[in-house]
């Protein structure tokens, strides 16, 4: 007996060393940035449809190793989950769900509430006249309704109005103004949290470091806020440059945020090129005159640009860290530099590079110097 056991611990000992072995080489994986910043907010990624259906190969790993939260970044605007007045689109919104469960992530849905990519009928009787202000808040909270019911419970945090201020801080003339008045803000929060109690509802726009546009962000959500209506917080876009916001701007606003509930940075991306808005929706193949100019590095990044990039992103998450215990989440729109908005807009076909990953799925330096920071944090 005894020379059997000794036999079989001596045929076992190296297999249990070898599986023990292969077993930490497939769940041994390089610590993302996720988790290096895990004590501190999500690090969140916006997913086109094929990277949450798996489909986009280069995404795979990158969301597996860096991101712990996603958000839709078309597929649950209103044109494309509730196409026509009678008739909503669950299927990509489901699986877009089903993935981020799947992968323990902190869903987000965006957004509910918007005057872009929202069809014309929304605010039109069938022979184009405009609906009445109850009309349309009708149909705001079945909109509402229907989608976030559907999640309830599932999706953790939802922008429920989108850019509803000016730059200067009043309110911008939607349709979803000039139709139900100042009130549809509240209204859509409202509708919102009755259909699930327990979600985070966000404020979220663009342009909020300016001290004019905060100060109008405050004044929404706080009128809300102390009606009784749950506002949780404010998500600061975070389309960004060299030059905006500055760091002292980035600060302030987010303090000042911070009074009001949680904040979010839900859109970051860093602009490498030229300013265009000038030329909004200028076909480079037409304006060769302008295609050097604008269009400056469609063979690469130069590294002295990049380095300026790098340099803003760590200034960035500077101020994030140094503010962790009031934001709780950091959100990139995209994944690659190839997914980017911002090779389309404002003027399309331009090579742009303003994420944390390359073209190809490769980490940008800055992806190990923004994990550095974390980790000399600790
Ligand atoms: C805004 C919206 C996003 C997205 C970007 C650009 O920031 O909130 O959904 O459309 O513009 O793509």
């Amino acid at each position: 007996m005894k020379e059997r056991s000794n036999l079989k611990s001596y045929l076992l000992g190296p297999l249990i060393i070898f599986s023990f072995l292969s077993c930490a080489e497939v769940t041994e994986h390089k610590p993302g940035l996720k988790d290096a910043y895990k004590e501190y907010f999500y690090i969140g990624a916006a997913l086109n449809t094929s990277q949450y259906k798996g489909e986009d190969e280069r995404a795979k790993p990158i969301l597996e190793t860096h991101f712990n939260s996603i958000t839709p970044e078309n597929d649950m605007k209103w044109e494309n989950i509730h196409p026509e007045p009678d008739r909503f689109f669950f299927d990509n919104a489901d699986q877009y769900v089903a993935f981020g469960e799947e992968k323990g992530m902190f869903i987000i849905a965006h957004a509910l509430i918007w005057h872009q990519q929202t069809p014309n009928w929304v605010f039109e009787h069938e022979d184009g006249t405009p609906l009445t202000r109850d009309e349309l808040l009708a149909r705001m909270e079945n909109h509402i309704k229907t989608i976030v019911g559907r999640y309830k419970g599932r999706i953790h945090g939802w922008d429920v109005v989108n850019e509803a201020l000016n730059d200067d801080g009043t309110m911008r003339e939607s349709p979803w103004y000039t139709i139900i008045g100042e009130d549809y803000v509240e209204k859509a929060f409202q509708f919102a949290h009755e259909a699930d109690p327990d979600a985070e509802l966000y404020y979220n726009d663009y342009n909020l470091p300016d001290p004019e546009k905060a100060d109008g962000a405050i004044r929404l959500v706080k009128s809300i806020q102390e009606k009784g209506i749950k506002v949780s917080g404010i998500g600061m876009q975070g389309h960004y440059g060299f030059d905006y916001p500055t760091m002292e701007a980035l600060e302030t606003s987010i303090l000042k945020f911070s009074e009001l509930g949680v904040v979010a940075i839900t859109e970051l991306d860093i602009e490498v090129l030229p300013l265009a808005f000038e030329y909004m929706g200028a076909d480079l193949n037409v304006r060769v005159d302008l295609a050097d100019s604008l269009n400056p590095f469609t063979e690469g990044l130069p590294p002295e640009v990049e380095q300026q990039q790098l340099d803003t992103y760590k200034a960035m998450f500077e101020v994030f860290l140094k503010h962790s215990d009031k934001i709780n989440r950091v959100t990139t729109w995209g994944v690659t530099d190839g997914d980017s908005w911002k090779n389309y807009w404002p003027i399309p076909g331009r090579t742009n590079y303003p994420l944390l990953f390359d073209r190809a799925g490769n980490e940008k330096r800055v992806v190990e110097e923004l994990i550095r920071l974390a980790e000399e944090k600790k």
